[in-house]
């Protein structure tokens, strides 16, 4: 007897443009501080280099945020209440997503939202395989913009949105303020956020959290080299750039960068890009929280925090914030 058909996974395409990336690499490039945003991390290849980094000894976030939700996921449930539409931001933490679809009670659905069409199905379909009973919606939209909601067929108590790993780390204060204030909106009145902040601690145990012996996350961080030089002709020498990765202790954030070992030149599209000895791009913030710091933060997006979670050496939160 052959299986029965599953399903089709109805995606909610919202076409965000996909932007010209030789345009934004030469732009960020121009500027006094060259720069490339970190969002060019995940091509394939940059999506398995971060898998591995999760899962390295001096990378505590994962583990420690996983720990977090695995010890407190009732008293998290209780919380959120029967019958959350789970609203996630960017897909891909399908290892937490799972804890909350086992433990929340009677969630109406799931609402994956990513600005890679692709990579949402991928993360769906086997979440779909593991939980016929679930509607998932998956929305490919540019999340820090406002979008529409699709309307789940089962009554919903509350839209809960989920946004894990600490990634709100790596906007600006000012850009994790406006992401905030959409969550905030997506959520609606009575809704909730549950998320992933990582705290200040010792500059030691940061800076080695993104300088692994193992070198992944210098591998991670040129990966973005190879990937200008593969998809728009650039010409960067792989052995003539370094990742190094320090915690500005006034901005509260380790900077990630790419540094020039001598004077080169880099030629992109037809223009040439100077770089002196030990100049550098800058390629990720990772914005680390005093508990106080985020509580003013969600404050001024809308959120009351009902609850923090942390682990016992307070290095890792999970909060849950009510839109108020
Ligand atoms: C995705 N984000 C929360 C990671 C972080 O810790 O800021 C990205 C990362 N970069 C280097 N290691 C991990």
């Amino acid at each position: 007897m052959s299986a029965p058909a599953k399903k089709p996974i109805a995606l909610v395409d919202y076409h965000p443009p996909n932007g010209d990336i030789t345009q934004e690499v030469l732009a960020g490039l121009a500027q006094p501080q060259k720069r490339l945003s970190p969002k060019w991390f995940y091509d394939e290849k940059g999506s398995q280099l971060f898998d591995r980094i999760t899962r390295l000894p001096e990378y505590y976030p994962t583990r420690t945020e996983l720990g977090i939700l695995h010890t407190h996921i009732a008293e998290m449930a209780d919380m959120i209440g029967s019958c959350a539409a789970i609203v996630e931001f960017g897909a891909g933490s399908s290892v937490k997503i799972r804890i909350l679809l086992d433990n929340l009670e009677t969630p109406s659905a799931f609402i994956p939202v990513d600005i890679s069409g692709e990579h949402l199905l991928d993360a769906t379909r086997q979440l779909a395989t593991d939980y016929p009973d679930l509607e998932i919606l998956p929305v490919c939209a540019d999340f820090t913009q406002p979008f529409d909601l699709p309307v789940p067929a089962a009554t919903v108590n509350r839209n809960l949105v989920f946004f894990p790993g600490s990634t709100i780390g790596n906007f600006s204060l000012e850009q994790a303020r406006q992401l905030l204030k959409v969550m905030a909106i997506e959520a609606g009145p009575g809704g909730g956020l549950l998320i992933g902040v990582d705290l200040k601690k010792d500059r030691a145990t940061l800076e080695s959290a993104y300088n692994d012996e193992a070198g992944v996350t210098a591998a991670f961080n040129l990966n973005l080299l190879v990937r200008l030089n593969r998809e728009i002709g650039a010409d960067f020498d792989l052995d003539q750039f370094a990742h190094r990765a320090i915690y500005d202790e006034d901005k509260g954030r380790i900077e990630m960068h790419l540094v020039s070992a001598k004077d080169q030149s880099v030629n992109i599209a037809g223009r040439r890009i100077d770089f002196a000895a030990g100049e550098y791009i800058l390629t990720e913030c990772s914005h680390k929280y005093e508990l106080q710091e985020f509580a003013d933060l969600a404050a001024e997006a809308g959120f009351n925090i009902r609850k923090v979670w942390t682990d016992p050496e307070r290095m890792f939160s999970v909060q849950y914030l009510e839109v108020g």
